[in-house]
């Protein structure tokens, strides 16, 4: 970029110097005063296109749903803080105003609990498709397999026209088919009866009930245990364009259904770099419990890479992350209220001290992140290991769905495609296989 550029904020312009072309580029400010050069045509202009690995400097899109400030530990969705929706709101609210941009009002959200009551239950043909899974299958590999499966029985969904009211019907029969998915593949993992949905509980209750009650002995959870469980889902609910929302979006561009679409979501979600991380910080703190190492001596291993600390570190958070706070205290109050005396909150208590204090961690502002502390809720709550990643995705679905739309509706939309730098050999003359010995 040329010296002689004038600042983006006071001319909204920008201009790039190549050796044989001067390209004026637009500024783009977002609400929040962010700014990005728009580079529509810088290819075609210059023949120059840019080389962003991990896209950390990429604005793939404009979006009104989620704003981050990283560098400050901002997240709000639609404009309202975090900490308020943790605090005041229920996840149905939550999800209607990321789906729509406003706090839903007493009807609208009466009309959504509906929706997700009259859209809880399974086909029976989509419920025999989980004998086709062994036992030990990952609920991952089942939840996306059936989200996709659904649009097999609900052909409608692939008919969705443009209005609300069909848009609304997909988006809850969406939510509260994996709720339902998610419940019967736990089940299914324990060679347990299938328990059914309750039309009338709440959608958190109801997800406890489908896994922890059994024949005659249906489950009651303390309303702190729901309360716990509604937060994870808050706070998991949308976090702007995340590898997982980037695949919806980048599914969803090329026309295809909402339900295949946040299946690949699943998919994208599942690795241990991304929402696979609350698994893989119970492991890590197992290992450590069960092993001679102390904290101290891990940390010494992780600073020598030799792996990384699991729910540290973020591509956007540099201060610190808003629902990691929340979380640590409800995990607290969570394992007091239940009497919980876990061993593994502790040590990553210990952790969070070293890292917190050590240089390598300060330098490289890694603190901890969602998943830090959310798996001991999970596991408190009484879930088991595998499913905390569908948890995740439970909780993500308004947020797919909220870009999905975004990303539709867009009358600019085009398909995501993204270019490449080849680095592979130049042309080469072929061979025909008898010459080439
Ligand atoms: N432990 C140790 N070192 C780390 C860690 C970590 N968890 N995370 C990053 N680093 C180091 C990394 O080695 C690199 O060091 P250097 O500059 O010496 O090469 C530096 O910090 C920057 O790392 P990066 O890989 O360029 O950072 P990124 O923005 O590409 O990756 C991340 C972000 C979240 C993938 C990464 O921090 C990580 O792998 N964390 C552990 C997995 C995890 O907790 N993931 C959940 C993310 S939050 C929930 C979600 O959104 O899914």
């Amino acid at each position: 970029m040329s010296d002689t550029t004038q600042t983006a904020e006071t001319t909204q312009t920008a201009t790039l110097n190549l050796p044989n072309k001067t390209l004026k580029m637009d500024v783009v400010v977002g609400t929040e005063n962010e700014h990005a050069f728009d580079i529509t045509q810088l290819r075609a202009e210059t023949g120059y296109i840019t080389l962003d690995s991990g896209y950390g400097n990429t604005g793939a899109c404009k979006s009104d749903i989620t704003y981050i400030d990283g560098e400050k530990g901002i997240l709000r969705y639609r404009g309202y803080s975090i900490e308020d929706l943790a605090e005041h709101s229920s996840f149905i609210e939550v999800a209607w105003l990321l789906i729509y941009g406003e706090l839903p009002n007493v009807e609208q959200a009466k009309h959504l609990r509906d929706l997700l009551t009259e859209h809880e239950a399974l086909h029976e043909g989509l419920r025999h498709h989980f004998e086709g899974f062994p036992p030990y299958g990952h609920p991952m590999a089942m939840l996306s397999s059936m989200i996709n499966a659904c649009s097999c029985y609900h052909p409608d969904l692939l008919e969705m026209g443009d209005s609300d009211e069909s848009f609304m019907g997909a988006a809850a029969k969406l939510m509260s088919k994996v709720r339902t998915i998610a419940a019967f593949s736990y089940k299914k993992s324990l060679g347990q009866r299938i328990e059914y949905p309750h039309p009338e509980l709440s959608y958190c209750r109801n997800f406890l009930h489908m896994m922890f009650s059994i024949p005659h002995a249906q489950y009651h959870p303390e309303p702190e245990v729901v309360k716990a469980l509604s937060q994870f889902l808050i706070l998991h609910a949308d976090h702007e364009q995340n590898c997982s929302t980037s695949t919806v979006r980048m599914v969803g561009s090329s026309g295809a259904n909402l339900f295949a679409s946040c299946a690949a979501g699943v998919c994208a979600l599942w690795g241990p770099a991304h929402g696979g991380a609350n698994m893989a910080v119970i492991e890590m703190l197992k290992r450590l419990r069960d092993g001679d190492d102390s904290a101290a001596i891990v940390m010494e291993k992780v600073k020598k890479k030799e792996f990384r600390l699991m729910g540290f570190g973020h591509r956007v958070y540099k201060n610190f992350d808003p629902r990691a706070k929340i979380l640590k205290k409800t995990c607290d109050e969570l394992l007091a209220k239940l009497g919980i005396n876990d061993p593994l909150l502790d040590i990553a208590k210990e952790l969070e001290q070293i890292a917190l204090e050590d240089d390598y961690f300060i330098e490289r502002k890694l603190y901890p992140n969602v998943d830090f502390y959310s798996g001991i809720i999970l596991r408190a709550i009484g879930l088991p290991l595998n499913m905390f990643t569908v948890l995740f995705a439970i909780g993500r679905m308004p947020g797919w769905i909220a870009n999905w739309r975004e990303t539709v509706n867009d009358p600019k939309g085009r398909i995501s495609r993204p270019r490449q730098v080849y680095t592979g050999p130049a042309h080469r003359p072929y061979v025909p296989l008898e010459k080439r010995g």
